[in-house]
């Protein structure tokens, strides 16, 4: 192995800088090989100037930033790319271009940081040749096959304490706060950082709520003498029978943006007489320095990733399972997304402290 590239696609997510500085060194240091970076996802293969040479200079400093150094993109699939056909949008396969800039830079391996869009591209580039090593990025920590993707950790600090901030102003005003929180079709953010910020309600994708059981919860604390409550809203929770709220609509290349859940429950507990306020906690989740969790995850996936390369196992992702880093096929991770255990000890214990996720 002489020469190996690293990029991050889709969302960002803190801990990229830092599985980045991790392929550099252990690429250089180990293995003597010559490092580049790709800017904006697979843009940068096809981009002029979208290749940066990575030496031990260029990854100095960057562990505890957010953000990526190599910049990223999540309408960066090239076997769907939009592009400007004489004043019409079209979409596009650029596929064989990618690869043929891959196959001029004479790369022996291509690291790909990213969650399932990003990874399921990667899977594809692997079939057509492509000497690919993944690595599950998300905030979400909806990707399979790994129990926890670096950035999650992150998402849930700011989250636990954005509720711990709405708790003491909530407390003050007697009101009810909602905080709608990031985590697409998957509930974990807003599970873990409920529980660890203290929610009394919890709604989330898996589980489809009741807007009265919303309010059942609410009334049953003031009767108890609480008089306000804290609910912690994944942007992808959905009524009974009822459908997500989408901020935007998607397309060929977009995926449709959700938003909006958080004051549709916001407005219904209004509606019962009671002062109600709704956070959307949006991007803050995703910026800013990784936690020490996800820079030492981070590290050890990056590292992971280039050993794996060294082995040969191109088609793979690295993944935690029983505290140890391991890799498994991409194709395994994307198999089933990951979602909310039902029947596991974190919903029982959420619903053992008294937390209401409308269903009752
Ligand atoms: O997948 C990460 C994520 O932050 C989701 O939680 C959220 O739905 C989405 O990305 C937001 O995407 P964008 O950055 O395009 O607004």
């Amino acid at each position: 192995m002489k020469r190996i590239a690293v990029l991050t696609g889709g969302g960002d997510a803190p801990g990229l800088n830092a599985v980045i500085r991790a392929v550099t060194k252990t690429a250089i240091n180990i293995y003597g090989c010559d490092v580049f970076g790709v800017l904006d996802g697979y843009d940068g293969f096809i981009a002029p100037n979208g290749i940066l040479p990575l030496d031990l200079a260029a990854v100095r400093g960057i562990l505890p930033r957010g953000g990526t150094i190599l910049g990223t993109a999540n309408r960066g699939n090239p076997f769907a790319r939009k592009v400007m056909r004489d004043g019409q949008q079209v979409v596009i396969d650029v596929s064989d271009e990618v690869i043929k800039a891959i196959q001029e830079l004479h790369l022996d391996a291509v690291i790909v940081i990213g969650g399932d869009g990003t990874l399921r591209v990667a899977m594809e580039l692997c079939e057509k040749g492509v000497p690919v090593i993944g690595v599950p990025k998300t905030i979400d920590n909806d990707v399979g096959g790994t129990e926890v993707t670096f950035g999650f950790d992150t998402a849930l600090m700011i989250a636990t304490e954005a509720l711990d901030r709405l708790h003491t102003t909530a407390e003050a005003h007697h009101r009810v706060m909602v905080l709608e929180l990031m985590g697409r079709d998957a509930g974990f953010i807003a599970l873990h950082s409920g529980v660890a910020g203290g929610a009394d309600v919890i709604l989330i994708p898996e589980i489809p709520f009741r807007y009265e059981a919303i309010f059942r919860k609410v009334r049953e604390r003031a009767e108890g003498g609480a008089k306000f409550s804290l609910m912690a809203v994944s942007e992808g929770a959905k009524p009974v029978g009822g459908q997500e709220v989408f901020s935007r609509s998607g397309d060929a290349v977009y995926v449709p943006r959700l938003g909006g859940i958080g004051q549709e429950v916001g407005k219904y507990i209004e509606s019962q007489g009671l002062e109600a306020r709704v956070t959307v906690l949006g991007h803050l989740q995703r910026g800013g320095s990784p936690t020490a969790f996800d820079r030492w995850l981070a590290t050890r996936y990056g590292a992971a990733a280039v050993r794996t390369a060294a082995q040969g196992g191109f088609g793979r992702m690295v993944a935690l399972r029983d505290a140890k880093v391991i890799d498994i096929p991409i194709s395994e991770a994307l198999a089933v997304p990951k979602r909310v255990n039902l029947k596991g000890d974190a919903i029982t214990t959420a619903r053992g402290i008294g937390i209401s996720f409308g269903d009752e």
